[in-house]
């Protein structure tokens, strides 16, 4: 029998890329990977292709595109990336291409990677944090927990995620260098949990549940590979990186007044975190990614694998 085609969206980022590598890592899976990118010749996607995946250019912002690159494939991940413009509904219309396109396609099992709906954990008149964009309290999850809507319907797995440990190293998350030589770690998070996972990790709960197949449809799997408060994940770096991490934990208010591009998005995220640790961690478990992914790894074995990228 051939082996089944699965598009990925986002294959040249964190998460489509470690679904594509999953695949690509897996030759005898039974699968095969096509990469979808508005850029089949940027380094990325010539690498993929280097690998053994199809490379197909496509635009979320196109559904037409969308549409051929789902042609012909029994498997689409399906995210959107908020970050590239910081709008909710850019990002609601994006997915809707996605389902749409998924949906004329016929494609036989989707996976959709979404976030819950931080809305429902607070009344509409809470004012412990400030709506953005109207009427979102975090946009870029309630954004997704929308969109959810659009994909009912479609044989679609719903993939809540986490976050990822790899923003240390790509979102500028990693604690800064203080004139003490010390890193500080400023977050509103008290000493609260922070779900975290490898974004590699992601990519393979994803390839396992294209695998599994079947019994995953119409499921939502929310996923983490381990839960810590922030002062634990300092004394991780510190011990594995030799220098000294300190966490200093602020309130929201304050965080959300840093200035930088996303602070009010990212104050609200953290604030939900921290407000809701029991509702988020709920929503999220080891156990069903390790059933997936069995190298599930721990922040520890993350720390170990991406020691040289992370800059402290
Ligand atoms: N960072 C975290 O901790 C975290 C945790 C949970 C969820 N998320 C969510 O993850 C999403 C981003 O995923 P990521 O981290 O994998 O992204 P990423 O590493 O920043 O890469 C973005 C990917 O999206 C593709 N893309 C963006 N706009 C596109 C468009 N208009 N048409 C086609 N492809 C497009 C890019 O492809 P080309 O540039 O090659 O076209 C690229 O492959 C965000 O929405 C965020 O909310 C992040």
């Amino acid at each position: 029998m051939a082996d089944k085609i699965i598009a990925v969206v986002g294959a040249t980022g964190s998460q489509g890329g470690a679904l594509a590598s999953a695949i690509l890592n897996d030759r005898n899976g039974g699968f095969t990977c096509r990469a979808i990118t508005r850029d089949p010749n940027k380094d990325k996607a010539r690498e993929l292709a280097a690998k053994g995946a199809e490379v197909v250019r496509a635009d979320l912002d196109d559904r037409a595109s969308l549409e051929k690159a789902f042609a012909g494939a029994h498997g689409a991940y399906c995210v959107t990336n908020f970050w590239e413009h910081f709008s909710a509904e850019k990002e609601k219309a994006q997915a809707k291409h996605l389902a749409e396109a998924a949906k004329a396609a016929g494609v036989k099992h989707v996976i959709w990677s979404t976030l819950e709906d931080t809305r429902k954990l607070m009344a509409a008149g809470d004012t412990r944090m400030p709506m953005l964009q109207q009427k979102y309290r975090v946009p870029h999850f309630d954004a997704k927990a929308e969109a959810d809507a659009y994909f009912q319907g479609l044989p679609v797995t719903f993939l809540v995620t986490s976050f990822y440990w790899d923003n240390l190293y790509m979102f500028g998350m990693a604690p800064k260098k203080g004139e003490d030589g010390n890193y500080n770690w400023t977050l509103p998070m008290g000493n609260k949990r922070l779900a975290g996972i490898a974004a590699e990790d992601i990519g393979k709960v994803a390839y396992g549940i294209f695998k599994a197949g079947q019994q995953y449809v119409g499921k939502t799997v929310g996923i983490t590979g381990e839960n810590l408060t922030l002062s634990e994940m300092s004394q991780k770096l510190s011990a594995a990186l030799g220098v000294d991490v300190t966490y200093n934990a602020v309130e929201p208010d304050a965080y959300r007044s840093f200035g930088f591009p996303g602070a009010d998005e990212m104050g609200n995220m953290f604030q939900v975190y921290r407000d809701f640790e029991r509702e988020v961690l709920g929503a999220r478990s080891a156990e069903a990614a390790r059933s997936l992914d069995p190298e599930l790894q721990s922040f520890d074995q993350w720390i170990a694998k991406n020691k040289s990228k992370i800059p402290l």
